[in-house]
């Protein structure tokens, strides 16, 4: 139903194809009760191209010239909530458990490989970061490829700066140890110190389309992402990482995202922590 208060006329019909085209380029499912988050964020893109209706957007989108908008596109319909630590019981899982496990089964090779998988701005890889400088001896050859669908979070995660309000729930000795200031005038916003940059690689990936990456990886985060998707592309992905995980690999999800009727190729670990299941 058209909305009376909108600014640009949204049809049904509107909202239907946009959820198509937001599901053929990135996955997410979008079902009915987010139409005015859709309306949102597209408005935006509206404003900033002076196009007159959703129904000119999604002709822009269906046209040849559509490469050009398909980024903004994306990046205006993601959701890229995040927080440093989230989950906490992941990272103390990880320094305490697992990668003291990783570096007796990985002593021979001195190497480890993590996924931060949508990690959206980066506090994902970097709190995965504290922790590996926290417990893995600096002459082992670790590497933390985080990747996203969106080039703004990427951009953000990259530069690794923050508002200072990103970091007050991480403990004091935490914040002291691994973010500087960013800059002598700038008491608003802190940035990460460079030895954890150093460990990660950020890279835009869309997780639907084919991976260059070829693995055996120990450790696997793709928490809060595969709930977008439906049970199908779910599947694909779980399977995909367990083709790409090393013996005893690790996979780390959402709490809320149960590997339950996804795939029998993983067995529970801890809260929500999965193996690699042997085959
Ligand atoms: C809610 S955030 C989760 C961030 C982080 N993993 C966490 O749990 O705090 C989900 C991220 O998945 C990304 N995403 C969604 N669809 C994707 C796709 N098809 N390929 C890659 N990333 C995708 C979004 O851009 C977003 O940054």
């Amino acid at each position: 139903m058209p909305h009376q208060k909108r600014e640009f006329s949204f049809a049904r019909k509107d909202f239907n194809r946009l959820c198509e085209l937001v599901n053929e380029h990135t996955g997410i499912q979008l079902g009915d009760g987010k139409e005015d988050m859709l309306y949102g964020r597209i408005s935006r893109r509206l404003r900033q191209l002076g196009l007159p209706s959703f129904a000119a957007y999604i002709q822009l989108l269906e046209s040849d010239r559509a490469e050009e908008e398909i980024e903004d596109f994306v990046n205006a319909v993601t959701t890229n909530l995040t927080s440093f630590f989230r989950e906490k019981h992941h990272f103390d899982y990880l320094r305490d458990s697992l990668l003291p496990e990783l570096m007796r089964r990985n002593r021979v090779s001195h190497r480890i490989r993590i996924w931060s998988a949508g990690c959206s701005t980066g506090e994902e890889p970097y709190s995965i970061a504290m922790m590996v400088a926290e417990v893995v001896p600096k002459d082992w050859d670790v590497k933390i490829l985080a990747t996203d669908l969106d080039t703004d979070v990427l951009a953000h995660g990259e530069r690794g700066v923050y508002d200072i309000g990103r970091v007050e729930s991480v403990d004091k000795a935490t914040v002291k140890r691994w973010f500087m200031k960013n800059r002598k005038d700038d008491p608003t916003h802190v940035k990460v110190r460079p030895e954890l940059q150093r460990l990660i690689h950020f890279r835009q990936l869309n997780l639907l389309q084919p991976w260059p990456m070829k693995g055996p990886l120990d450790i696997i985060f793709c928490r809060n992402v595969i709930i977008y998707f439906d049970v199908p592309t779910k599947q694909m992905l779980v399977n995909r990482y367990a083709d790409l995980l090393g013996e005893g690999g690790h996979l780390f999800l959402g709490h809320s995202e149960a590997m339950h009727n996804i795939s029998n190729r993983f067995t529970l670990s801890g809260k929500s922590v999965y193996i690699k299941a042997n085959q």
